[in-house]
């Protein structure tokens, strides 16, 4: 439900996030070629500069809302990010997965990591947002995180682990800050 999704990810303040989030996280630049995995309703493009853009996701439903709303501003594609490969879809600047890895059990995780670092060019990057467990933490930021739909959100050194297995350098960093609510993210960037 595209809608509902968007509704309550603005009421929860996801929209100014997002900004922060293209601002001091992202560190994309106009031009650069970016994959959005598992880009739901591909909210994100509206805050991006310029770019070379494909959102590609499992539900039709959520890449149909993105085609409707953003049109020839990117591409957008129903299908697993494993798919890429084989479609010969690949050098990327920069690979995002927001809100997507604590969606995902360990084996699941690692597969997608191994298909976002085929799918990069030399020098390129993957930068993931997550919700983050931590201890101790804000109880409202933990509550939250526990009600979360995703069944595997995770410690800073549980996405630790799960990037070291398939990139050479990585780091998991903390902000408490992109909500309106208390509420604890992980970013965790990675490249080869
Ligand atoms: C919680 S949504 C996040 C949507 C969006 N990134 C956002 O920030 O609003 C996670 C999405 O990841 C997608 N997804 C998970 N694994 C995927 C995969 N291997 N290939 C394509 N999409 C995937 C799911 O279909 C779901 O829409």
């Amino acid at each position: 439900m595209p809608k509902v999704y968007t509704g309550f990810q603005d009421f929860v303040g996801a929209r100014s996030a997002r900004q922060r989030i293209v601002d001091d996280v992202l560190e994309i630049r106009s031009g650069d070629r970016v994959l959005d995995v598992g880009c739901g309703p591909a909210d994100i493009l509206a805050f991006l500069p310029q770019v070379d853009y494909l959102g590609i996701d499992y539900s039709e439903d959520y890449i149909d809302a993105a085609r409707r709303r953003f049109g020839n501003r990117g591409r957008f594609l129903a299908a697993d990010v494993s798919s890429l490969r084989d479609q010969g879809i690949t050098g990327f600047d920069v690979v995002i997965a927001l809100g997507v890895l604590h969606h995902l059990d360990d084996v699941s995780a690692k597969g997608l990591m191994r298909d976002v670092r085929d799918s990069l060019k030399p020098g390129g990057r993957f930068v993931c947002v997550d919700p983050l467990i931590e201890y101790p933490q804000n109880p409202i930021a933990r509550l939250l995180a526990r009600l979360d739909r995703g069944q595997f959100v995770r410690t800073r050194e549980g996405y630790s682990e799960l990037a070291r297995s398939v990139f050479a350098i990585i780091s998991v960093e903390p902000r408490r800050d992109l909500l309106r609510v208390p509420y604890s993210h992980a970013i965790t960037r990675c490249s080869l």
